[in-house]
């Protein structure tokens, strides 16, 4: 049994929109999975099926091997936490801790469990000096971390970043990734995000789904999907710079290891630089 799973999902929506055609996708426990794709793609209308926001139009949605019902949503979304592409769609209270209370205190939780959950949320976050600030008025960055605090509050197994990285300056870029990287190893959950920065593919996630116009045209390990530059620019995606320079100099003879994140390039780097004559 998978954590999650679709089986030829597809979704069209209102005007005949084929936005998933024969969608297969499955996630483990402490799994950490891409998704990548155009504008387009489907993969906000992929992630919106993992907790019961959408319902397929055919094929199925399997949370721990059942279909979503109206008696089990309510699990469901205990278990997923998605963190939409737009903050403005999920982030509605006067004040930002108000706002990362509401999931817990809707899951029916005691007064002092929520205030415990939106303590550990905020400083996780870094957001703790943003508590007494109406959420409405913040900068974008800001608001992307509100959301992620909210959902991240409702303690979920699962946790699904719609374009995490979106409107965050590099240092708030670089804090996700840490933080982001450090759920499935301390917390056992599973994180599967979308992005356009595929430069931090190989940072954040061990495995790829590519999207194309509905369908997954392509998945694999980092290694398998980024050795397919053919696969990414058929999608107007790019192999990332890493990888990219390194078969370059593979493909001019130095010896040197495939590496696609920044640690293993600068090992393979150094390596190569100590076998030389
Ligand atoms: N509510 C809706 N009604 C009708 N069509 C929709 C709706 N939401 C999305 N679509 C269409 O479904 C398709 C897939 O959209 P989706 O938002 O899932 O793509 P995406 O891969 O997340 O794109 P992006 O990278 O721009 O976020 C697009 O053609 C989009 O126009
Ligand atoms: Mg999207």
């Amino acid at each position: 049994m998978h954590l999650l799973e679709t089986r030829d999902l597809t979704h069209i929506y209102r005007g005949n929109v084929h936005a998933l055609e024969g969608v297969n996708f499955v996630a483990e426990r402490k799994s950490r999975i891409a998704v990548i794709g155009p504008n387009g793609a489907g993969k906000s209308t992929l992630f919106k099926h993992f907790n019961g926001i959408l319902k397929p139009t055919s094929g199925e949605m399997l949370v721990r091997g059942e279909p979503i019902t109206k008696e089990n949503v309510r699990e469901v979304r205990k278990f997923v936490g998605i963190v939409f592409q737009n903050p403005d769609d999920q982030i509605f209270s006067p004040t930002v801790e108000q706002d990362v209370a509401f999931g817990p205190t809707n899951l029916g939780l005691d007064e002092e469990t929520v205030a415990h959950r939106v303590e550990e949320a905020l400083h996780l976050l870094g957001i703790e000096e943003l508590r007494e600030r109406v959420p409405h008025h913040l900068s974008g960055g800001e608001k992307k971390r509100v959301a992620i605090a909210g959902i991240l509050a409702m303690e979920p197994q699962v946790l699904v970043l719609d374009e995490p990285t979106a409107g965050l300056d590099p240092q708030g870029v670089a804090d996700l990734v840490e933080f982001v990287n450090r759920l499935p190893e301390e917390y056992g959950m599973t994180v599967i995000f979308s992005t356009h920065h595929l430069d931090l593919v190989a940072e954040m996630a061990d495995f790829i789904y590519v999207m194309d116009r509905g369908r997954v045209v392509g998945s694999g390990t980092v290694g398998e999907v980024f050795a397919r530059p053919e696969l990414l620019a058929r999608t107007r995606l790019d192999v990332p710079p890493i990888p990219k320079l390194i078969r370059s100099l593979q493909e001019s003879g130095v010896a040197i290891d495939t590496a696609y994140t920044y640690e293993d390039a600068k090992k393979s780097f150094l390596d190569a630089y100590a076998r030389r004559e």
